[in-house]
């Protein structure tokens, strides 16, 4: 098992990582109170259940398993979780525990952030994504029909426990989507993983287990750094949404349907990389290179087909980074080198979606 930490002073917490800690990690030991309620999936609930709530014996263990998808993460079931909570009598004392990628964490987290007007919550993440990004760093929410993740809270887990053998039973398309998030990383703030990332894409492409397990340890050491410096994102954390704002364009154009989140962050960072290019701050070489690289995961790297321009203005323009009616976008002033900027030419802009778009 390897240890990280996540510095934020009284709320630090470690991030755990290794093969079979579903089995092997004293979970019921690091519990505050006797109560825990553990909340899953039902596609979860079959492969993981059982093996986590052995690790709860001798503490009152609750379960709740909610249906499987981004469309119930909402308020609806939110108050289902509520209500198994009061029923079985938790109290303030009590953790929440969630198994699960980060539909169920992103939940469990909010529901840990307002019950009983917060209680301590540990994420067991069980899809890439969710071990690499959305665990780490204590953003949790609901959607709303008007927008995702538009109501939550900042509440940082106590602990975060990564089983990489859960990966084991991951679908294909979700690992690839996971791993865009972790080339991210590479790119905006550690091109020596980035360069480790393209040396070791075979091996983590046939899902060896010691590169997985690097690959997530080296991606949650570059996300605990950055939420250490900067918890609620008033600075550098909206560094982690290089490609963001392209790919939330693109996702909600198409109707969240057609692609995954990380599928669409895979081709919003081809397009940031491509405009950082185009600023003159690049060299061409890097897009063609992380194109060929996310296309052996068979990631998307252009936009989907259809999409306009204009499309993709009318839906950046709502964007968090919008700041004074100016869209800051996050961009590449070198590999490893990212920034935040409304200081750009928008011509750059332009031409990048019009390339995308095949205008
Ligand atoms: P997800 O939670 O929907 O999981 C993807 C699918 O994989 C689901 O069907 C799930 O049941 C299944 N699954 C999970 N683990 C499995 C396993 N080990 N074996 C087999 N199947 C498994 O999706 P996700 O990509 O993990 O998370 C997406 C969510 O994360 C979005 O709601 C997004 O907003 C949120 N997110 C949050 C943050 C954050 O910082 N809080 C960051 C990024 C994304
Ligand atoms: N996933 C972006 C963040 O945690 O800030």
């Amino acid at each position: 098992m390897r240890t990280l930490e996540v510095a934020l002073a009284e709320r630090s917490y470690p991030i755990h990582i290794g093969a079979g800690l579903l089995d092997s990690f004293p979970l019921a030991e690091q519990v505050r109170g006797n109560q825990v309620m553990i909340v899953t999936n039902e596609t979860i609930a079959p492969l993981y259940l059982d093996r986590l709530t052995a690790q709860c014996s001798g503490l009152q263990c609750d379960t709740l398993i909610l249906p499987d998808g981004e469309k119930f993460k909402n308020l609806n079931t939110l108050e289902t979780l509520f209500d198994a909570l009061m029923a079985k009598r938790h109290s303030r004392t009590t953790t929440l525990i969630a198994l699960g990628g980060g539909v169920v964490g992103d939940m469990v987290g909010f529901a840990a952030a307002c019950y009983q007007r917060g209680v301590d919550f540990i994420q067991v993440p069980t899809t890439l994504l969710a071990q690499v990004d959305s665990s780490v760093g204590g953003k949790t929410a609901v959607n709303h029909p008007r927008g995702k993740n538009m109501i939550g809270a900042f509440h940082q887990p106590r602990l975060v426990l990564i089983d990489t053998d859960v990966l084991a039973t991951l679908p294909e398309r979700e690992l690839a989507a996971g791993y865009a998030e972790v080339v991210k990383y590479g790119l905006i703030r550690d091109p020596a993983f980035y360069r480790w990332l393209e040396t070791n894409n075979d091996r983590l492409l046939s899902r060896e287990p010691e590169a997985l397990s690097e690959a997530i340890y080296r991606s949650c050491e570059n996300k605990a750094q950055v939420v250490a410096e900067d918890e609620t994102e008033q600075g550098n954390r909206a560094l982690l949404n290089l490609g963001h704002t392209f790919g939330h364009a693109m996702e909600t154009a198409t109707g969240y349907t057609h692609w995954l989140h990380g599928e669409a962050v895979a081709a919003g960072m081809v397009m940031a990389v491509h405009m950082s290019a185009r600023l003159g701050w690049l060299g061409p070489e890097l897009e063609s290179k992380l194109s060929t690289l996310l296309t052996t995961w068979k990631l998307p790297v252009t936009a989907p087909e259809g999409m306009t321009p204009e499309q993709f203005m009318d839906l950046m323009a709502l964007d968090k980074k919008v700041q004074n009616g100016q869209l800051r976008l996050v961009l590449l002033r070198q590999l490893g080198e990212a920034v935040v900027t409304a200081d750009y030419d928008p011509r750059a802009l332009r031409q990048t979606l019009e390339a995308f778009c095949g205008v």
